[in-house]
């Protein structure tokens, strides 16, 4: 279990985190680089403010996506936006600032909203995750133009959502641990990596997530911010 520990909990970061800014700067830069031909097809946004708000749109409610496939939004929106609030959640697990200090908000507050919150998303994400798993299986074309890698990277959010959860519902884990872990682990400080297997399998499989987020799917995440600038920019 301790050589788990070590190369879960102190070895494996580090790489991480070097493959992940490594890749994803390799990414940016090819893309800042790439030629950019007048691509206009349709009138463009105009002002900075339009073009600002169409593509805020764009990220925040998927807009164009909803008007192309309503019955898919209807999963993959609260699928992300719940996914936005784990994340959202998961800050308080590395520091207390945006919710108790930025807020204001006493310790018995955040708690409530942890629970409700992080309970209410964590089931939510984990339902539309099943939901789009089924439909990639269920529907034959769908099933058709799948790849490995759409199966792949749904099945490892789905792991880490299992995982989540059930240390939200059943097993918990000491907050404190967690913060004084992260405090540490990019320090000269000693650090006490969490010995309890389930924290350590989710943070295993996020950091899988992150290891493989500048080689395929996951990069819609900065690439729609590249994509929809584009497409709405005046040329
Ligand atoms: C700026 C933030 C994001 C935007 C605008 C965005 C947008 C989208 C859109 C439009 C789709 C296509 C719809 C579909 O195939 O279901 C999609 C699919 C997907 N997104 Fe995101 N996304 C974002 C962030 C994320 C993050 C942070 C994750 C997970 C860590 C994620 C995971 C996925 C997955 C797994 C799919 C494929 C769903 C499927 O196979 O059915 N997305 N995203
Ligand atoms: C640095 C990476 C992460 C660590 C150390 C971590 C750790 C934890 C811990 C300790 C809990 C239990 C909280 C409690 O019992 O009160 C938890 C819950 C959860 N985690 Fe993570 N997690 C990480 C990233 C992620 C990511 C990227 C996702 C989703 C893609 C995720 C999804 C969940 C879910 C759904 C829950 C249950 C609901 C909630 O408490 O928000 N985690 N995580």
């Amino acid at each position: 279990m301790q050589v788990f520990e070590l190369i879960i909990g102190k070895l494996l970061p580090y790489a991480t985190l070097v493959i992940l800014i490594v890749g994803l700067l390799y990414r940016l830069n090819r893309w800042q680089r790439a030629a950019v031909g007048n691509i206009a097809l349709y009138p463009s946004a105009a002002t900075r403010w339009r073009l600002f708000g169409k593509v805020l749109s764009e990220v925040t409610l998927f807009s164009s996506f909803r008007q192309e496939n309503q019955a898919l939004w209807k999963r993959t929106w609260p699928f992300h936006v719940s996914l936005f609030l784990i994340l959202l959640g998961h800050t308080r697990l590395i520091t207390d600032w945006p919710l108790r200090v930025g807020l204001g908000l006493s310790e018995g507050t955040v708690n409530a909203i942890s629970a409700w919150g992080g309970g209410i998303c964590g089931v939510v994400a984990l339902m539309t995750c099943l939901l789009l798993l089924a439909r990639r299986f269920g529907i034959q074309r769908v099933r058709e133009i799948s790849t490995g890698e759409d199966y792949g990277v749904l099945i490892l959010l789905l792991f880490i959502l299992l995982t989540g959860n059930a240390m939200r519902f059943f097993t918990h884990y000491d907050i404190a641990e967690i913060q004084q872990y992260f405090r540490t682990l990019f320090s000269t400080a000693p650090t006490q990596v969490p010995h309890d297997p389930l924290v350590l399998l989710h943070f295993l499989m996020v950091q899988l997530l992150l290891i493989y987020f500048p080689f395929g799917k996951f990069l819609h995440v900065p690439g729609v911010f590249y994509s929809k600038t584009l497409l709405a920019k005046d040329y």
